[in-house]
């Protein structure tokens, strides 16, 4: 097929109304502050140890230049082409197709909002643990499968305990205050914070390397880890766990890049942007899978279960161990969590609310309004205390459930079928050629053809074999949350599935059928 050229109008100068960064180092920082989160420091680690060390960083390396950098370089160059957020400039460039894709993708990422600072909510109650007695005295939980008497401090115990309290109801109302705190003025406000945090959550995740790797048997762990093994080389599920972890730590398939970018000015070099932003969250990755390898192997802990298992259960468990300054280590790793997290759920609730205020012409203040709402309901909800899992051979609380459910269902498809969709938007319709020929313009580095080969075929196809397999598991395996014990509310695993995906694509439909505010800096094609 044979690539047309841009839409006449598709292309922008920056709207310093709209707002625009100070500098290039404050894209940086904010763009690298919404990557490396949550998914570098947990995510990853729970991965790689799940599937198997170095059998998992192989497929990983090869998913950032294959996927994750060709990727960024699609979403950040979107948002300075067309000075707008993710689905206005689909529209733009692709028509009413594109903004259906984008406003979905959107509303997926109001879901990830939700539960991500509901996460965020339960490190910051145990970073106030770590300040009284969860590293040092034995906890009580309200759970008759735990009531066994434990000696020692145990993270577990005081995790399932803390989390069926209503505290975290209020911790998670401070994490979205603070959330909205540093979005209130957009670009400036953002730009402040993350000057500070983004360099403070180097810096202690460098403490946490040193000691980690000053253990005894410290290095054990890192071996493990970088060890190729190509056992796992061909199972589908390795390389199903690599892309998905790539998309997520990169802030990828949600639009979220697109929004941070449209900020910048129109001749930003793109193919650098995309390559230091991937290189700082992947490095600071690798430092965060050493720094928790290495204390994983000394304590000989297993992470086993889920995701959440390793930062909340595991490492303290470990930094309990520590022969000193056990608080303080406490302090510092959930504070690291904290100020990781924070700065990511910026960009997430950014990334929703810019194309709000983009599309419907509204304030700032009213766009997060429409975010924030919508979200505190559903982060509360991931918070509630009440027991439905008395004897704890699930997730224990009806908060963390709902959390586990939905989380199955969104972390697997939408960031994936979002990216799968937005390379044949912009691979077959608007060309790809075309894309790369805008990128080049301002670039240093040219993009060859073989990128085109990437967008259009390459990427898709990967994808797609991805997302079919992992459909397949879930169809075929029975539903997921469905061994439960859920008591009272056995409906969920049915419900949630059906919820998300209704209530995502209703709102898509919905929005792409507004009209377009007239006031739209930029002139929309109005049928492309
Ligand atoms: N990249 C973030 C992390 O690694 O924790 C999570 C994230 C932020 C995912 C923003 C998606 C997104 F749009």
């Amino acid at each position: 097929m044979a690539d047309t050229p841009l839409p006449p109008d598709a292309s922008s100068t920056v709207d310093a109304e709209r707002g625009a960064w100070k500098s290039k180092l404050g894209f940086i920082l904010a763009a690298s502050g919404s990557a490396i989160g949550l998914g570098n420091i947990v995510f990853f680690a729970s991965n790689a140890y799940q599937y198997g060390g170095g059998a998992f960083y192989l497929p990983y390396f090869i998913a950032l230049f294959v996927l994750g950098i060709p990727v960024m370089i699609v979403e950040f160059s979107l948002g300075t082409l067309t000075g707008q957020s993710f689905p206005v400039a689909l529209r733009k460039l692709v028509g009413k197709r594109g903004e259906y894709v984008g406003w979905w993708t959107t509303s997926s990422a109001l879901f990830i909002t939700m539960y991500y600072i509901t996460i965020l909510g339960w490190a910051l109650s145990m970073l106030f643990g770590a300040f009284g007695g969860l590293l040092t005295d034995p906890a009580v939980a309200p759970f008759t499968g735990m009531t066994e008497p434990t000696a020692g401090p145990n993270a577990t115990v005081y995790f399932f305990g803390m989390i069926a309290t209503p505290w975290p109801l209020l911790a998670v109302v401070a994490i979205w205050a603070m959330t909205i705190l540093i979005l209130w003025r957009g670009t400036a406000t953002i730009e402040k914070a993350v000057r500070v945090f983004v360099p403070l959550m180097w810096l202690f995740m460098i403490v946490l390397i040193v000691r980690g790797l000053t253990l005894p048997g410290g290095i054990d762990g890192v071996l493990y880890l970088f060890t190729p093994n190509l056992d796992g080389i061909l199972d589908v599920n390795v390389w199903q766990g690599a892309f998905a972890q790539m998309f997520f730590s990169l802030s990828l398939g949600l639009g979220t890049m697109t929004a941070y970018a449209s900020y910048l000015p129109k001749d930003a070099d793109q193919i650098n942007n995309s390559m230091l932003v991937s290189f700082l969250n992947c490095g600071f990755e690798y430092i965060a899978g050493v720094a928790i390898f290495s204390m994983l192997f000394v304590f000989a802990l297993n992470p086993a279960g889920t995701t959440l298992s390793l930062s909340f259960f595991v490492i303290p468990q470990g930094i309990a161990n520590f022969p000193f300054w056990v608080k303080g280590f406490g302090v510092f790793f959930f504070f690291l969590l904290v100020i990781a997290g924070l700065t990511s759920a910026v960009s997430l609730v950014e990334g929703v609310a810019a194309p709000l205020k983009d599309k419907l012409g509204i304030s700032r203040a009213k766009a997060l309004t429409f975010v924030m709402v919508p979200g505190i309901i559903g982060s509360l909800a991931f918070a509630l205390p009440f027991v439905v899992d008395p004897d704890l051979t699930g997730d224990g609380t009806l908060g963390l459930t709902l959390l586990d459910i939905l989380d199955h269902w969104v972390f697997r498809y939408s960031l994936l079928v979002g990216g799968f969709m937005e390379c044949l938007l912009i691979g077959w319709v608007l060309g790809a050629a075309n894309l790369r020929q805008f990128v080049n313009e301002h670039s240093k580095f040219s993009l060859g053809p073989w990128f085109d080969v990437l967008i259009k075929f390459v990427i898709p196809i990967i994808l797609g074999v991805v997302i079919f397999f992992t459909l397949l598991a879930d169809l075929t395996g029975g539903l997921y949350g469905e061994a439960y014990t859920i008591n009272g509310f056995e409906w969920l695993p049915v419900v949630i599935p059906i919820f998300w995906i209704v209530a995502t694509i209703a709102t898509s439909i919905f929005l792409t059928n507004r009209p377009m505010h007239e006031s739209t800096p930029h002139n929309v094609p109005a049928e492309a």
